[in-house]
């Protein structure tokens, strides 16, 4: 069992002029996992307010892993990476390289999304795309390896390489 925190990042859903269906469909994949939704926000696309939440998340509430999802693209206002890199210690590369790879197998707008992950402290924050289908996809990519990364990361994991983990 770990704890999570769900971010969107859309002016839009700030706004209350959107419906947050990615952050639902995180949440409704997350269901079905051993893992606690602690956490829930909609921010506009300002670097500063990202970077605040992203923070106290994990600063404050301690939560294990952090999922944002939109503002990874390219439009002008998209600063969701640039706010994650602000404040993590350390890129965990993998997980995007995983997400796109995989990703581009199915559109190759996949490579419009400069989504990062890396670890602030004991949480994992993950970038992931803002559509909906977009989200499913990455989560359906990433959820395999986020048990045992989280584990690594609290340095609960036993023996790597001891069983399928
Ligand atoms: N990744 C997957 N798996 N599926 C998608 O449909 N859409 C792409 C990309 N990544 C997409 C995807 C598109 S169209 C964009 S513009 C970028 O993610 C950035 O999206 P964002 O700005 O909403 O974060």
């Amino acid at each position: 069992m770990f704890t999570v925190g769900v971010l969107t990042v859309s002016d839009k859903g700030s706004r209350g002029e959107r419906q947050d269906k990615s952050g639902e469909a995180i949440r409704e994949i997350l269901s079905r996992m051993d893992v606690r939704i602690a956490n829930y926000g909609i921010v506009p696309d300002e670097k500063e307010l990202i970077v605040e939440k992203l923070v106290n998340w994990a600063d404050e509430d301690n939560l294990d892993v952090v999922i944002t999802t939109g503002g990874t693209g390219l439009t002008p206002r998209d600063v969701t990476p640039e706010a994650t890199l602000t404040v993590v210690d350390r890129i965990v590369p993998g997980f995007a390289e995983a997400m796109r790879a995989e990703s581009l197998k199915k559109t190759p707008h996949a490579m419009l999304s400069r989504a990062v992950v890396g670890t602030r402290g004991k949480c994992l924050i993950i970038n992931l795309p803002g559509s909906p289908k977009a989200v499913r996809e990455c989560l359906e990519v990433i959820l395999p390896a986020l048990p045992h990364a989280v584990e690594t990361l609290k340095g609960q994991a036993g023996e790597c390489g001891t069983s399928q983990a």
